[in-house]
C-alpha cells in the first residue's frame, strides 16, 4: 500500500483484510475526506460519525447498506433533493426494509418491531440459547477441535432468531440447513447488499413467514407467530400480512452474519490471548466488558451510509445535497480523540460501551441487546465447558505468523473459518 488515500477501498482485497492502516490514515488526513474513486465523503472520526448518525433531517437513511452501488437512481438538483429521494424511494436496494427507512414509514415499521420484542419474548428467548449452546457443543465437543464458524455460530445465530420468531420446532432443521448450512447458497448477506445471483434465501424466508402468518390470522393458537400475526400499528390499525412478514423477516438478515462475526472475533481473541481465558474463568462478570471491547475492536458491521438529503458540512467539509457518506463505524470506534490506545484491547476501558457497533440515533440497532446476549451466552458456555482454548495452528498457522482470512466484504469484518482446539 504505497499512496494510502489513493486506495480503491471498495475493491482492494488487502484493505478487506486489514482497513485498519488505511482507515487511520484517512482520520489523520481528515476525519472526513472525499474519497478519489467514488467521491464518497468517508467519516472515520467518532464525533463526525455520531453526528451524522443523529442528524436525519440532513441525511437520508435511503442508502444505507448499498452506498454508492448503485449509483443514485436520478441526478440530484439544488442544495435540497428530499422530494427527489422520495420520488425514486422504490429503485433503492432494500427500500422494502426499516433500515433504509426515513420518518415517518421508519417509526412506523419500527414501533411494529418494538411491539414483537418485548422484555418477555427477549427472556425467553435467552433461556432457548443456554440450552442451545449446550446442544451445539454437544455435537463437537468430544472431537476436541471445531470450525467455529459452521459448527457453532452460523446455526446458533440463525436458530436464536428462529425462536425468537416463534418458528415451530418442527421447521428449524429446515431453517438451519437453507440460512446456516455450510454450503448455503447464496448468502443472506449477498442477498441483501449485492445483486446475488440464484437462490435468494430472504425470498424463501417471506415466503415462509407470509404462509405461517396468513394461516395463524385464519386459525389463530397460543403460539408466538399468533401474536406475530394480530400485531397492530402503535395507532391502532392493522398491518397488511407483507408489513408484518418484513421486520421479521429482515431479523435473519441483520442478526444472523453479524452475529456470527462478533461471536468469532471474540473466541478468536480467547485464543490467541489465553490469560483472559483464566481472568474470564475468575470473574465472570467480565465477560460482558470483553464482549463490548470485541465489538469495539472488531466491529463486525464496519460501515453505514447516508445520502445528504440537504447541503450542509460536516467537520467543516462541504456536503452537498446528494453526497454519499460512509460512516466508517470501525474507524469510529479506534479513534483515538475517543478511545485512548485505541488499537489496545484493554478489559478496563472505562469507556468501551460507547463504542458505536450498533450505530447511534433513530436507527440504532434492534437487536442489540439480543447480541449482547448471545456474546454472553456463548462465551459463558465455553467457558464452563471447556479449557485450553487455542488457536488450530495446523490450520493458521504459528502464533508468530498467523493466517487469518476475513470476509472480502466492504461492509462487515468477520472470519471467513475460525478452527480452534481444546480440551473437555
Ligand atoms: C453484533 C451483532 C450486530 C451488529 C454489529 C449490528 C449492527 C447494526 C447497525 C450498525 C445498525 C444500524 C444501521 C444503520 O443505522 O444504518 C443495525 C440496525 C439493525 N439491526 Fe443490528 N446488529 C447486530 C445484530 C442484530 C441482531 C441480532 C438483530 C435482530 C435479531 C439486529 C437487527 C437490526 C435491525 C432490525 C436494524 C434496523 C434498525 C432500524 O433501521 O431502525 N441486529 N444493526
Amino acid at each position: 500500500m504505497s499512496d494510502l488515500a489513493s486506495v480503491d477501498y471498495f475493491s482492494d482485497p488487502a484493505i478487506a483484510q486489514d482497513p485498519y492502516e488505511y482507515l487511520d490514515h484517512l482520520r489523520r488526513r481528515n476525519p472526513v475526506f472525499r474519497e478519489p474513486h467514488y467521491g464518497v465523503v468517508t467519516v472515520t472520526g467518532y464525533r463526525e460519525a455520531v453526528e451524522v448518525f443523529r442528524n436525519q433531517d440532513d441525511f437520508s437513511a435511503a442508502v444505507s447498506v448499498s452506498g454508492p452501488f448503485p449509483p443514485l437512481p436520478f441526478q440530484p438538483e439544488g442544495d435540497d433533493i428530499g422530494a427527489q429521494i422520495e420520488a425514486h424511494r422504490h429503485r433503492f436496494r432494500i427500500s422494502e426494509h426499516m433500515v433504509t427507512m426515513d420518518p415517518p414509514d421508519h417509526t412506523r415499521t419500527r414501533g411494529l418491531l418494538n411491539r414483537l420484542l418485548t422484555p418477555k419474548r427477549l427472556k425467553e428467548n435467552e433461556e432457548f440459547m443456554w440450552d442451545q449452546a449446550d446442544r451445539q457443543l454437544d455435537e463437537f465437543l468430544a472431537d476436541g477441535r471445531c470450525e467455529f464458524l459452521g459448527q457453532y455460530a452460523k446455526p446458533f445465530a440463525t436458530l436464536v432468531i428462529a425462536d425468537l420468531l416463534g418458528v415451530p420446532d418442527g421447521d428449524r432443521d429446515e431453517f438451519r440447513a437453507r440460512l446456516a448450512g455450510q454450503t448455503t447458497p447464496g448468502s443472506i448477506e449477498g442477498a441483501m447488499y449485492h445483486d446475488a445471483p440464484g437462490t435468494n434465501p430472504l425470498e424463501w424466508l417471506d415466503d415462509t413467514f407470509s404462509a405461517y402468518i396468513t394461516d395463524r390470522r385464519a386459525n389463530p393458537r397460543s403460539d408466538i407467530l399468533s401474536v406475530l400475526a394480530t400485531t397492530m400499528y402503535p395507532d391502532g390499525s392493522e398491518p397488511s400480512v407483507i408489513e408484518l412478514v418484513r421486520p421479521a423477516t429482515f431479523l435473519f438478515a441483520a442478526g444472523q452474519e453479524t452475529v456470527t462475526k462478533l461471536l468469532s472475533a471474540a473466541v478468536r481473541i480467547l485464543g490467541e490471548k489465553p490469560e483472559y481465558q483464566r481472568i474470564l474463568r475468575e470473574d465472570r462478570s467480565l465477560v460482558g466488558p470483553f464482549i463490548e471491547e470485541s465489538l469495539r475492536t472488531e466491529s463486525p458491521t464496519k460501515v453505514d451510509f447516508r445520502l445528504a438529503r440537504r447541503r450542509t458540512t460536516l467537520g467543516g467539509v462541504d456536503i452537498p445535497a446528494g453526497t454519499v457518506v460512509m460512516l466508517c463505524i470501525t474507524a469510529a470506534n479506534r479513534d483515538p480523540r475517543k478511545f485512548e490506545d485505541p488499537d489496545e484491547f484493554r478489559l478496563d476501558r472505562r469507556n468501551a460501551r460507547e463504542h458505536i457497533a450498533f450505530g447511534r440515533g433513530i436507527h440504532t440497532c434492534a437487536g442489540a441487546p439480543l447480541a449482547r446476549i448471545e456474546g454472553q451466552v456463548t462465551l459463558n458456555r465455553l467457558l464452563d465447558r471447556v479449557t485450553d482454548i487455542a488457536i488450530d495452528d495446523t490450520v493458521h498457522g504459528p502464533a508468530t505468523d498467523r493466517n487469518y482470512s476475513y470476509e472480502p466484504t466492504f461492509l462487515l469484518r468477520g472470519l471467513r473459518e475460525l478452527n480452534i482446539t481444546f480440551n473437555s
